[in-house]
């Protein structure tokens, strides 16, 4: 798992792995930001947290490159963006082609790509005066929330709705749809025909 932030995405996914409905093992959670209570979380529930400093590590590449290593050394076999900011560099797309999963707050192809993260996302929704909302899981490739949809589930965007508002309705959705998207890999459901996810 690769976080930056307050975690409620993982959470969900230990809530999920916990009560035994995905057949799987979170075995790292690493974070880009030192004070992410993402790293707490996992640390309260015996999982692996490691800081990986941007700034120490001198380039992009570096940073990729510690995280790679990271990953590797943990047997990961899926790696999970809850709620992650930096790019994911190329060397780790390549080595996770279509084993890397991103949970996005609106529905892409709509309101995503570059600069569009957290708040800049429902405040972008509000201002355009769209009606539905919701979010997104799908492979990362590399290209920003570009790779092949896996879910989606959609909310409604209401009258007096404020940025925070949304983002909270549009959250609990995230909460459903990343931990079922991970059991469907878990479970060898997803099938990829180019653009195209299929659940078998
Ligand atoms: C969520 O809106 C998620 O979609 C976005 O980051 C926000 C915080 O996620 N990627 P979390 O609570 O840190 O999981």
């Amino acid at each position: 798992m690769l976080c930056s932030g307050g975690g409620t995405n993982l959470q969900a996914l230990i809530d999920a792995v916990e009560r035994g409905a995905i057949d799987g093992k979170i075995v790292l959670v690493i974070s880009n930001a030192s004070k992410a209570y993402a790293l707490e979380r996992a640390r309260q529930h015996g999982i692996p947290a490691v800081f990986v400093s941007k700034k120490q590590a001198g380039s992009d590449e570096a940073f990729n490159d510690a995280i790679l290593e990271k990953l590797q050394e943990a047997g990961a076999q899926l790696v999970v963006l809850a709620g992650y900011l930096p790019i994911v560099g190329a060397q780790i797309v390549r080595a996770y082609e279509h084993r890397i999963i991103n949970i996005h707050p609106a529905l892409i192809p709509a309101f995503c790509g570059p600069g569009m993260y957290g708040h800049h996302v429902h405040e972008a929704v509000l201002r355009y005066g769209a009606k539905i909302s919701g979010a997104t899981t799908h492979f990362v490739d590399e290209q920003v929330d570009h790779g092949g949809v896996i879910m989606q589930r959609s909310v409604p965007v209401l009258e007096d709705d404020t940025p925070d508002t949304l983002a909270a309705r549009v959250l609990t959705v995230e909460h459903e749809i990343l931990p079922e998207s991970v059991r469907l890999f878990c479970d060898g459901k997803l099938g990829v025909d180019g653009r195209r996810v299929h659940v078998l």
